[in-house]
Parts: C-alpha cells; sequence; structure tokens
C-alpha cells in the first residue's frame, strides 16, 4: 500500500477457509507422530496402516522466545476419528507452567480441553467468532467434533511460554472425548492414573 522498507513488524497471510499461508510451511502431524495418545491401539494401528490421515498441522512462526514476544499462528485439526475418539492435537503444558494462551476460532466445531497439574478439567466448545483464554497452568488440546470441516483456530501466547508435552505422551489427559449415539461424550480416560 505504501513504500515503506526495513520494517521491524511482520506482515503475514493466513487462509481464513484453509488455515494456511502461501508464504509459510506448517509443521505436520499424521497420524503416525501420535502414537500411544489415541485410546483404541488396534484402530489406531489399522488407521495408520491404511494410509496415516494428516490429523493437525500448525504454525511456528520462529519468534524468539522472551517473555515480550508472543508466538502465534492458526493451528488445523482435520475431520476424522480413530475408532470412537475424535481428531485432535497432542497437547500440552507450556514448559513455564503459568503462561496463558488464546485461541480464537475461525472455522469449524471443536472442543478446547484443559486440565492442571492439580486435577482441574475445563472444556470450552469453538465455533467461528469464539474465543477461549486458557489460563496458565493448564494443558490444552483442541478436538474437532465436526465430520465434515477442519477445526481452524488462530493462537498467541508469550514467547518464552515452550512446550512441555511429557505427562501427555505418557498417559494422555484425564478425560477423553469420544463419539456416543452420534455426539461427543466425555468420558474418563482408562490409561490415565496418578
Ligand atoms: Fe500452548
Amino acid at each position: 500500500m505504501f513504500d515503506l522498507s526495513n520494517t521491524n513488524s511482520t506482515l503475514v497471510d493466513f487462509d481464513l477457509h484453509t488455515g494456511l499461508s502461501k508464504t509459510r510451511e506448517t509443521l505436520r502431524r499424521p497420524l503416525s507422530a501420535m502414537k500411544g495418545m489415541y485410546h483404541d491401539q488396534a484402530a489406531f494401528d489399522a488407521t495408520v496402516k491404511s494410509g496415516d490421515p494428516l490429523v493437525y498441522e500448525f504454525f511456528d512462526m520462529g519468534v524468539p522466545d522472551s517473555s515480550g514476544d508472543v508466538a502465534y499462528g492458526t493451528s488445523i485439526t482435520y475431520p476424522g476419528k480413530v475408532g470412537d475418539e475424535y481428531h485432535m492435537t497432542k497437547g500440552h503444558f507450556h514448559t513455564v507452567l503459568d503462561t496463558a494462551e488464546v485461541y480464537y476460532c475461525l472455522r469449524g466445531h471443536g472442543l478446547m480441553m484443559m486440565e492442571s497439574p492439580e486435577g482441574e478439567v475445563e472444556v470450552q466448545e469453538l465455533t467461528p467468532g469464539k474465543a477461549v483464554y486458557v489460563p496458565g497452568r493448564f494443558a490444552h488440546r483442541s478436538i474437532n467434533i465436526s465430520a465434515k470441516e477442519p477445526l481452524i483456530t488462530f493462537f498467541a501466547f508469550p514467547g518464552h511460554a515452550g512446550h512441555d508435552y511429557g505427562s501427555i505422551e505418557t498417559q494422555g489427559f484425564r478425560k477423553l472425548v469420544v463419539e456416543r449415539d452420534g455426539k461427543p461424550a466425555l468420558v474418563d480416560n482408562p490409561r490415565w492414573s496418578k
């Protein structure tokens, strides 16, 4: 629009329909990258064997990891299930535990699953136009409960927050979201233990 060179700011495109960018690459997580995340191991193995679908992708914009910076990007979780469990992101705590994050839903229908180390569980519904503020200390995972549409969110969190997948990679979250009678249901994770 104006001829201004040597900018310190950044302008990036994120497509509202696909969540993707013409100028940046995503990090992609096929189902095979999520070993142990879904409760139905047989369904997991069969789905990986039959084509290893892309479950989600997201942007790492390479923002500096300082507390004054803000990491941001879109996250796209594709529709589908593994057994009766909906497609979801791995989910994580922040390494600096008490750092928050905002997710703004651009497209689709999903849930934000959150839990604290002390066992508080919270779930918020995501539809276009809704923003979820994930408070510090809460692990968070996006779950796509639409049969057809990708769940697309725009996220922002402090640059120094970091990602801690440790306890989630070994036993997951306390609660799972599975399909029961065609609808999402919150159930106990049978693999979760203190
Ligand atoms: Fe996060």
